[in-house]
């Protein structure tokens, strides 16, 4: 008991960061440094055998045929598009409540992003308000071509109920799994649950590397090809043969070779991840509202939201005075952002979820390295604070 309160307050003088890197630096320590330094040794920076051998451990780990690693999450939705051929006249649906790289990718190949609500428990594309957002855009004889669910915190979305929809319009569905790498839906892992799926490797995602990274897993072997052309300028058989425009979007042999590093110890960090969640929605869910995760279907809790219904602001405020971070994602719904508001949405009207979510979710600190005490103080200023209003 004592020693429990000594660790209480020795973890209340420190500030808590919501990600904690330098945590998992000192974890891996030399294997990461050795991981760099092989690269430095041979010099292959790019597309270097650490390339190759991290696609096949990813494919594994996911139990897809093929990925495609490349320079960013953003890079790897848009050779997916590329790879579909999608241009102009071309609908593709998107929830609304998303970091804006989602919708910007559509844009990006002059298609039209059309906006959809999510839903309020599971943050995740709602699949009513996509029946009525395929029926703006053929008002608006744009032609409906597919999908981009968003995982959204780590969640998958609810795909049985897309497949449905998409079945009977005729759509792909290329999901977006930014922020939930490692998930699991209905037995169906991350990777294998949509014809394409695009992931980031954002220093702070699940599975992070040193820089900016990414990739697309997949089972289709003609995608397959054409994704790993466009990512080299449209190669054919030599990168001086060029046989379609594409881009330049490679992994770098450095972040591939920290990535194995980390991709070793992910099982535990997801498991570490798994119980912290526990842990804050047991404190937490009498006094804010906390995630709901649908059965048979994890969440690698990319990051772990409460939803806030009165004084979210001042909640964050109140934590920050107590030295724990918090953010706030999203702020602005995309079909209310400058650069967004003029593509269609579902119904044609405001997306009343997302716009009351971007005013009452926050996103706690989490990471796979946060102690017991500090999750505790956590809960304790969060229900000190919600509790007084
Ligand atoms: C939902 C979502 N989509 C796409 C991206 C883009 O990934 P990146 O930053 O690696 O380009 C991110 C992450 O930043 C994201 O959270």
């Amino acid at each position: 008991m004592h020693d429990r309160l000594s660790a209480h307050r020795q973890s209340a003088v420190k500030s808590v960061p919501l990600v904690d890197l330098q945590a998992q630096r000192r974890r891996l320590g030399k294997r990461i440094d050795d991981a760099l330094l092989r690269v430095c040794e041979h010099a292959n920076f790019i597309m270097g055998g650490e390339v190759a051998e991290f696609e096949r451990r990813l494919a594994e780990f996911c139990g897809t045929r093929h990925a495609l690693s490349c320079g960013n999450g953003t890079d790897a939705l848009l050779l997916g598009l590329m790879a579909k051929g999608v241009g102009p006249g071309d609908a593709v649906f998107c929830p609304t409540f998303t970091f804006a790289a989602t919708a910007e990718v559509v844009a990006l190949v002059h298609a039209t992003p059309v906006f959809v609500d999510v839903l309020e428990d599971t943050f995740n594309i709602d699949p009513d308000s996509l029946i009525n957002a395929i029926e703006t855009a053929r008002s608006a004889r744009l032609r409906p071509v597919g999908i981009l669910p968003v995982d959204l915190f780590g969640q998958p979305a609810d795909y049985r109920a897309l497949e449905d929809i998409a079945g009977q319009n005729g759509l792909w569905m290329f999901a977006d799994a930014a922020q939930s790498l490692g998930a699991q839906y209905r037995g169906r892992w991350v990777g294998q649950i949509t014809e394409m799926t695009a992931t980031s490797f954002f220093p702070s995602k699940p599975l992070g590397c040193y820089g900016d990274g990414g990739a697309i897993l997949t089972e289709d072997d003609e995608l397959a090809d054409r994704i790993d052309s466009l990512r080299i300028h449209g190669k054919g058989s030599n990168k001086y043969d060029n046989v379609r425009i594409g881009v330049n979007s490679r992994l770098d042999a450095i972040q591939a070779g920290i990535l194995m590093e980390k991709l070793a110890i992910f099982p535990e960090e997801l498991a570490a991840r798994q119980l912290i969640a526990h842990r804050y929605s047991e404190g937490l869910r009498d006094v804010v509202r906390t995630p709901r995760i649908p059965n048979e279907t994890t969440s690698v809790w990319a990051a772990y939201t409460i939803v806030v219904d009165h004084n979210r602001d001042k909640l964050a405020a109140g934590l920050k005075a107590a030295g724990i971070s918090t953010a706030i994602y999203y702020p602005l719904p995309l079909h209310q952002q400058t650069a967004y508001k003029d593509f269609p949405r579902a119904n044609g009207k405001g997306l009343p979820q997302a716009e009351r979510l971007a005013q009452s979710v926050l996103s706690l600190p989490m990471h796979p390295y946060l102690d017991e005490a500090t999750i505790e103080r956590i809960i304790d200023e969060v229900r000190g604070l919600a509790g007084s209003g």
